[in-house]
């Protein structure tokens, strides 16, 4: 009996129900991954992911704006990513009077699509590797210096050597911090509208109480299209543009997910740091996220005030709030379970061991050295510079009106410089871009509060050394304190008011900046910026460029001594894959979450009228009615559920696929205790976000009434590969159960995918 319990155990921890750390190049797959893929439950081949003879999953992925994840779910271009990634178009298309952002928008027909400038859907044609190519005439005896110009220069030859199209783009990107480079042909359209989005209520149901939190119940997505040419080719917006037909697109499964199944993840994460040394993690932990989480508290907590005593305040500040609000909760999530997972012991004890690895290959040691001593000199010696840098950059982005006098600093560079083209585009720009958005959600006394609020934490917390003489001067001669001084600069400055500097801007250059660098306020940022640059960001830039060098011969030297350990490359904004179970997490002692969440938890957190927690009315009749049609699982509705997949920021909109290759939910966020995923991807708490597709199809449908859309998207019922899916069925409750129960006898029936254009 106890061996019995015993081989279960084992074939328990050694199972690799819990894989899910690394985000993968799709075209290593096949060397890589594909093995474990399938046997964690992958029904598909690396081939039907990343093709680029055939149509493959990867031609239904695009980078969304080149910040959010979207993919492709009907032939005629049809969109989907999430609600906060498409939040800016959907802003910009509301007013007082037809607010998209509170009641949702539908489009009746493709002629009332909106579009939206500047947005654009990007797809990877192909992916290479170009290391030999890039690294050639490179050697270890160069100097960081050197060989970086090596390597620019041999980038720049290979973009030349290759031709591309309107709209397509050569990218080359290093991975392992240097070791790697791989080059990626891009294919971008521009023309992309707003088809379809929930209500706020649905949407961002739950706010910034829920946000990285679980259980989640957020219907986090929102309907775009891509529009093409005559030809199918990217162009510009035109009204006689038509819906792009994709090379794939992604069936959606009605089939949803249960406890264990296999996930991918597809998209393009942003920016993660797996491979930093111990002594880099405790830096973040001990100095540099108290710095920066204090200097938000201390911010959102006066915005806060002001939100809750004016609903007009409320809504000019709730995108703003919510977006700094992200990342101070984010850090504060990181360094707990960086804390609570022991991980800088676990990076010293894998120090350790990598020492010993390397001291067993004398010709390595010699090569490389104490790679780890050099960190810790290297990280000792930056402490002060990088948390110095992180407080001013947190100082100046939170105060409103310093980032305006920073773009008013960058004018003035470019006049007193005699770049005169210069100082008008750049004008052009922040006039349109930044300055037509800026006023109309700007309190100057909530700004002069947080000024004032942070200039004393600021000028509190951080050694004198750094901080400009004259600014502490002004500091010290105003006797009534920060408060006072704020007051004082706001009284007198420019910059708070709309017509005032758009009054300024209009002179000529010469006239322009002699008026607004005469403002007190300018000139203490000024003086300020300008001490920080030569004090603190210098001599930092000139540390960190040692410690980059450190990091790719430590990334080189841990692939080389650990020759059977598999490494993935940090997240840096291209294409990856990530994989895993279905799961639920541990996150305390005697606390289990499990891993789905249904519509009967969105009326348990449901709180009429409250910003956050409010439900439609249509919603909660749906649920009374308990009217789910063919989405429902078991008679209830499901909404949200985690997985063991490794996802970062700029995963958001990315599908969630089966084993199949069909989508089932849709990737938007992950859960706090496991957001240190960045640095150290634990498989006992790390688990991402994804919306149930079923719920998004039951709202596009049932609650919104667009069964236009659902018609054109491909559903799938039961499991089965695109080729071989049956008619969309249309199944009533009865038959659902009934199918439920038998179980479908899957491998048997799969065939395999033939090259497929859909
Ligand atoms: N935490 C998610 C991410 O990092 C969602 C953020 C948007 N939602 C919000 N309430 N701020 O992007
Ligand atoms: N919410 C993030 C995003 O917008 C995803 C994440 O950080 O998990 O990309």
């Amino acid at each position: 009996m106890r061996k019995i319990l015993l081989s279960l155990f084992l074939a328990f921890i050694l199972s690799p129900i819990f894989a899910g750390e690394g985000m993968w190049l799709p075209l290593l797959l096949k060397s890589l991954n594909e093995a474990e893929m399938q046997s964690l439950g992958m029904k598909i081949t690396a081939e039907d992911i990343y093709s680029v003879n055939k149509g493959s999953l990867k031609d239904a992925i695009v980078h969304f704006g080149g910040f959010c994840t979207a993919e492709v779910i009907s032939d005629q271009g049809l969109l989907l990513t999430n609600h906060h990634c498409g939040y800016g178009q959907i802003q910009s298309h509301s007013s007082v009077e037809d607010n998209l952002l509170k009641n949702g928008f539908w489009a009746d027909g493709k002629q009332e699509e909106l579009s939206n400038p500047g947005l654009f859907a990007r797809f990877i044609q192909s992916i290479e590797d170009v290391s030999d190519k890039v690294l050639s005439g490179v050697s270890e005896k160069l100097s960081e210096k050197d060989r970086q110009s090596i390597v620019d220069k041999n980038i720049k030859a290979l973009q030349n050597s290759m031709e591309t199209g309107p709209f397509e783009e050569i990218m080359i990107r290093p991975f392992f911090n240097g070791n790697q480079y791989f080059l990626f042909k891009t294919i971008s359209y521009p023309d992309v509208r707003l088809v379809g989005t929930p209500p706020e209520s649905i949407g961002k149901f739950g706010s910034d109480t829920d946000n990285w939190v679980w259980p989640r119940h957020t219907g986090d997505f929102a309907l775009f299209r891509i529009y093409a040419g005559p030809n199918n080719e990217p162009a510009e917006y035109d009204p006689a543009n038509k819906p792009y037909n994709p090379k794939h697109f992604l069936p959606i499964s009605l089939d949803g997910v249960q406890q264990g199944d296999f996930t991918m993840v597809f998209g393009f994460p942003g920016r993660t740091n797996s491979y930093l040394p111990s002594y880099a993690v405790e830096q973040l932990v001990d100095k540099l996220n108290p710095a920066k989480i204090s200097i938000r508290d201390e911010a959102l907590g006066i915005i806060d005030k002001y939100m809750r005593a004016d609903e007009g305040v409320r809504l000019q500040y709730a995108s703003k709030f919510a977006r700094v609000a992200n990342y101070w909760k984010k850090w504060i999530g990181e360094s707990q379970g960086l804390q609570s997972t022991g991980a800088i012991a676990k990076k010293k004890k894998y120090e350790k061991e990598f020492n010993t690895a390397l001291n067993a290959h004398p010709d390595k040691k010699m090569l490389y050295g104490d790679l780890l001593g050099q960190f810790e000199e290297k990280y000792k010696a930056i402490k002060d510079l990088a948390y110095t840098r992180d407080y001013y950059s947190e100082y100046t982005r939170n105060v409103e009106i310093i980032r305006v006098m920073n773009y008013l600093r960058r004018l003035a560079k470019s006049q007193q410089s005699g770049d005169l083209e210069g100082y008008e585009a750049f004008k052009g720009r922040l006039i349109d871009r930044f300055f037509s958005n800026f006023y109309k959600n700007y309190r100057p006394t909530i700004d002069e509060e947080v000024f004032g609020a942070l200039t004393e934490m600021y000028f509190t917390n951080v050694d004198k050394n750094y901080i400009s003489e004259k600014a502490q001067a002004t500091v010290a001669s105003n006797y009534y304190g920060y408060a006072n001084l704020a007051k004082n600069f706001f009284a007198e400055t420019v910059a708070a008011d709309e017509k005032k500097l758009m009054g300024i801007l209009s002179m000529p250059p010469a006239k322009a900046v002699e008026a607004f660098t005469g403002d007190p306020l300018y000139k203490f940022v000024d003086r300020l910026a300008e001490h920080h640059n030569e004090t603190v960001s210098k001599p930092l830039n000139a540390i960190q460029r040692e410690i980059n060098e450190l990091q790719r011969k430590y990334m080189k030297a841990q692939m080389e001594v650990f020759p059977d350990k598999r490494f993935y490359p940090d997240a840096n904004s291209t294409m990856r894959i990530t994989y895993g179970n279905v799961n639920g997490y541990e996150p305390r002692d005697a606390v289990a979450y499990k891993s789905q969440t249904f519509l009967g938890g969105v009326i348990e957190k449901y709180k009429p009228g409250d910003y956050e927690f409010d439900v439609p009315e249509k919603l909660r009749q749906l649920y009374e009615d308990r009217d789910y049609g063919q989405y429902a699982q078991d008679g209830k509705m499901p909404i949200c559920f985690l997985g063991t997949n490794h996802t970062t920021g700029g995963n958001s909109g990315s599908p969630a696929i089966d084993a199949y290759g069909n989508l089932v939910g849709l990737n938007f966020d992950r859960v706090w205790e496991g957001t240190m995923s960045d640095i150290n991807y634990d498989p006992s708490i790390c688990r991402n976000i994804m919306v149930d597709t079923r719920y998004i199809l039951f709202i596009v449908d049932k609650f919104a009434g667009a069964s236009h859309l659902i018609d054109e998207m491909k559903l799938v019922w039961p499991k089965t590969l695109p080729e071989s899916k049956p008619a969309k069925p249309k199944l009533d409750a009865k038959s659902l159960k009934k199918r439920k129960k038998s179980k479908i006898g899957t491998n048997s029936k799969i065939i395999r995918p033939a090259p497929s254009k859909q």
